[in-house]
Parts: C-alpha cells; sequence; structure tokens
C-alpha cells in the first residue's frame, strides 16, 4: 500500500523530515519510488527539463495529465502530487475542480496550486470535492517570474508577514501542505511553527518539515539553471554525454554491435535459404 495524506501528516507530528523529489516520467519515478521517498511531485517544472521550455507557463492540462499517467504507473510506495499548471485554476473554481480532477483521475493522489491568499477559496472548493491540496507560496514560478524574475522572498518584516498570513490563509482552507520557494530561513521557520500541516521547502533552509528538489538537479541532468539551493548529488550529463559519445565511437568504428549482440540462423536453415535465392 502506498503512503497516503495521513501518512504525510503524521511525519510532522511525530517530528520526521519529509523527503519530496520532482518525477515526471516511469523510469525515473520507478527509481525513485524505489529509493523509499515520501513523495513524488509531477513538477510543472517537466515543462522546462523534459519539454524544454524557458519557464512554466506554457505547460498545458494535457501534458501534465500525460506526465502524471506515466509516474503514477511507477508508483508503489510514495503519495503522488501532480501541479496544476498555469491558467488549470485561475480563471474560476469550476475550472480549478475539474482540472484537479482530471489529475486525480490520472493517477495523482493529490494536487498543487500556487498562490497564497488569492487562492484560499479555490483551494476550499477543491478540498471539499475530496482531492487534496498542497499550497505552494514563496516564489512562484508561474507569476513571480513574469512579475520580477528569481527572487528570494521574505527579506523584508512586511513581505514576511504576508508569507506568514498567505501559510495560515491556505491551512484555514484545508491544504494538506505548503511548498516554500525560496522563503528566508527564518521566516520558513515561523511559518513551519505557526501552520500544523507540513511545510516543504525548497531553497527555504532546514526548518521546513520536509525538502523537495527537481530530480534532473538531484542528478545534475539539468545544466541551464543551477540555483545555489541545489544540492548535486551525480554529474549524469557527463556520463550520459560520455556513454553516448563512446556508442557513437563505436558504430562508426563498427566496433558496436558485436557477436553478442546479434541474433543468427540455424546453419541448415541459412544453407536452404541460400540455395533457393541462387548465392
Ligand atoms: O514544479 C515544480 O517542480 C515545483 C517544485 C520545485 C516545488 O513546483
Amino acid at each position: 500500500m502506498h503512503k497516503s495524506v495521513k501518512d504525510i501528516l503524521d511525519k510532522k507530528k511525530t517530528g520526521q523530515k519529509i523527503s519530496v523529489i520532482t518525477a515526471y516520467d516511469y523510469t525515473l519515478a520507478s527509481l525513485c519510488d524505489k529509493a523509499g521517498v515520501d513523495i513524488m511531485l509531477v513538477g510543472d517544472s517537466a515543462g522546462m527539463v523534459m519539454l524544454g521550455y524557458e519557464s512554466t507557463i506554457p505547460v498545458t492540462m494535457d501534458q501534465m495529465v500525460l506526465f502524471t499517467e506515466a509516474v503514477s504507473r511507477a508508483r508503489q510506495n510514495s503519495l503522488v502530487v501532480a501541479d496544476m499548471p498555469f491558467m488549470s485554476y485561475q480563471a474560476s473554481a469550476s475550472d480549478a475542480i475539474a482540472n484537479s480532477g482530471r489529475l486525480i483521475k490520472a493517477g495523482a493522489d493529490a494536487v498543487k496550486l500556487e498562490g497564497g491568499k488569492v487562492v484560499a477559496q479555490t483551494i476550499r472548493a477543491i478540498v471539499e470535492t475530496g482531492i487534496p491540496v498542497m499550497g505552494h507560496i514563496g516564489f512562484q514560478p508561474q507569476t513571480t517570474t513574469l512579475a520580477q524574475g528569481y527572487r528570494v522572498q521574505g527579506r523584508t518584516a512586511d513581505t514576511a508577514r504576508t508569507l506568514i498570513e498567505d501559510a495560515k490563509a491556505l491551512e484555514e482552507a484545508g491544504a494538506f501542505s505548503i511548498a516554500l520557494e525560496m522563503v528566508t530561513s527564518e521566516v520558513s521557520k515561523i511559518i513551519s511553527e505557526t501552520v500544523s500541516i507540513p511545510t516543504i521547502g525548497i531553497g527555504s533552509g532546514r526548518f521546513c518539515d520536509g525538502q523537495v528538489l527537481v530530480v534532473h538537479d538531484v542528478l545534475g541532468m539539468y545544466d541551464k539553471l543551477k540555483p545555489k539551493f541545489v544540492k548535486q548529488y551525480l554529474s549524469l550529463s557527463d556520463e550520459i554525454t560520455k556513454a553516448v559519445s563512446s556508442y557513437r565511437s563505436e558504430v562508426e568504428s563498427a566496433k558496436f554491435p558485436a557477436e553478442e549482440n546479434w541474433f543468427t540462423m540455424e546453419k541448415s536453415e541459412l544453407e536452404r535459404l541460400l540455395k533457393e535465392i541462387g548465392r
């Protein structure tokens, strides 16, 4: 049986940290699930690391459904949370309910959407249909990129107060957890101590109840952005480039394939064939 929302809530109650990693495809999701992470987040960061967009803004519901289906087919242990892409929940609560329902039908256990107080009513509407929601405050890639670029959030007392109020509003609306992106460590600590639901930090310091990173950053597979908060545990881009270039040069020099990589006919069948075709 895979993890449930209750298991995630219990982790905060018992003081255990929550591990979250993004996943978008069957193969990597199988490996992340096997590694025992608590949550696999089908993030709309898929738009950048899987589809090559400059931001998450172009990502569509159809694309998120496809990624969510692939990840949920791989999952045996983790909770699967899927991101609601830009404009899938902002226009109306009924859009939000219909689109979150599509992600649940695709195999997600919960959805995540960006915003503070302004999306509290939307979150309440989704939760009332029975769908668990993770909030997302601090740096919000779907909108902050347009307005201000990548910026740490909560450096001043005023912005910090807004973040704390946003977190409380999401908890009151029924969110089961809140992602805190690029929030100062001091403010993340206050929020984590103020709300009873788990906070999941990305670039928000060690006082959050859990941490999330993009799997391509952890594995060193995406070189376009290298934020300070990322810890790279492998350099897969170098390893992959090296492996593919060895393959290319072995194809060019006819070293690959070798005898162990091909199939052969029975000798008698070959002789019969050669006779029949006159060779
Ligand atoms: O889309 C994403 O990957 C995210 C996380 C990094 C929080 O929203």
